[in-house]
């Protein structure tokens, strides 16, 4: 091993260090450098100290400050479950009514009446209240069954319609006029283009208008406009439940389809009821 000496070629020293000739020069690292390094050392062992981090055998080093992950998440969740109880308690106290004169709570309402929607309507309903083919009526419309009201729509969606499960739910039945042999085929078919000309396809047809004032004016009206107490349906628009050709009103009065809807009153609280009527009442067809 060679003495230190100063490199001829670099003018810088060397390290003493020699190997088959070649000698290593003493390029230190920087002083700034290193005392970057030291200080990163010194923080890794205070911060190991105070938050958690060794394991133990059974366990780990909890760490001085008591902090942890989960201690800070149950915060979190206890703060939003206060600020939602504070909301979820108005919405319980105030009426449906009341919800729609509060911009506040119709806001806070609408935006937790979609979610529910969307989790326990849509399937029937379609995204956004659209409806679907085959009896599942639209939302967003202004033609109501059963009343377009916040308070009538709210009473839909807690009792349902035409199940077993809710005694309060809405009931009416249209008669099988054919299947009971209590019209003719030929008289359901001049009634049923007496519907085809009450919504403007086609001419009436008088025998038709007379059956339909005997048979059917007392649930779909004088004019065919419907009865929302009965959720007989408008004839005179051109929305249809069940389709608005010759045949499937043939159809309809020989054998009637009849929607049915569960009751929410034991799956949704009273809170979200209000809060899915007031999305739906939103929709655009709300009265
Ligand atoms: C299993 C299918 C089904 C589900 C789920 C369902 N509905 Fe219905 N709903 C129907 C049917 C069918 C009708 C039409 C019944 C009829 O012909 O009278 C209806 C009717 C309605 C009406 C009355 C419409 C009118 O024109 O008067 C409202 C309001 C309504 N549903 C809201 C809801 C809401 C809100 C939900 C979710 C909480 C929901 N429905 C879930 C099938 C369903
Ligand atoms: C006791 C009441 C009642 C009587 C009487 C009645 N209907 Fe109905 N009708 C209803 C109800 C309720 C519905 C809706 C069924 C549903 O919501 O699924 C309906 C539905 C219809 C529909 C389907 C509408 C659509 O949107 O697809 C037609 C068409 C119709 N009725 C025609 C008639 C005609 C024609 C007569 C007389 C020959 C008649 N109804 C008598 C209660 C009645």
């Amino acid at each position: 091993m060679a003495g230190k000496e100063v490199d001829a070629l670099t003018g810088i020293e060397t390290t003493g260090h020699e190997w088959d000739g070649i000698q290593e020069l003493n390029t230190p690292l920087p002083k700034w450098w290193l005392y970057v390094f030291y200080v990163t050392i010194v923080w890794a062992i205070a911060y190991s100290i105070a938050f958690p981090s060794w394991p133990w055998l059974s366990g780990y080093w909890g760490g001085l400050v008591g902090y942890t992950t989960r201690g800070q998440f149950n915060e979190r969740m206890a703060d939003l479950e206060a600020s939602r109880a504070g909301w979820y308690d108005r919405l319980g106290a105030a009426s449906l009514q009341q919800i729609n004169d509060d911009p506040e709570l119709l806001q806070i309402a609408t935006v937790g009446g979609k979610v529910i929607f969307g989790n326990n309507c849509a399937p029937c309903h379609g995204t956004g209240g659209t409806g679907r083919p085959g009896g599942f009526p639209a939302l967003v419309d202004d033609d109501w069954l059963w009343g377009g009201s916040v308070d009538e729509i709210y009473k839909t969606i807690q009792h349902g319609i035409r199940n077993d499960t809710d005694t309060d739910a809405r009931i009416s039945q249209m008669p099988a006029f054919g299947a009971d042999a209590m019209l003719t085929s030929a008289q359901i078919a001049a009634v049923a283009d007496h519907v085809l000309a009450l919504s403007g396809q086609g001419a009436d047809n008088a025998e038709g208008a007379t059956l339909f004032a005997e048979n059917c004016a007392s649930c779909h009206g004088e004019l065919g406009k419907g009865e929302p107490s009965l959720g007989a349906p408008n004839l005179t628009d051109q929305i249809w439940l069940y389709g608005s050709t010759r045949q499937a009103i043939i159809n309809q009065i020989t054998k009637p389809k009849m929607g049915v809807m569960p009751s929410w009153a034991h799956r949704l609280s009273d809170v979200e009821i209000k809060q899915v009527a007031t999305y739906v009442h939103s929709l655009g067809g709300g009265q």
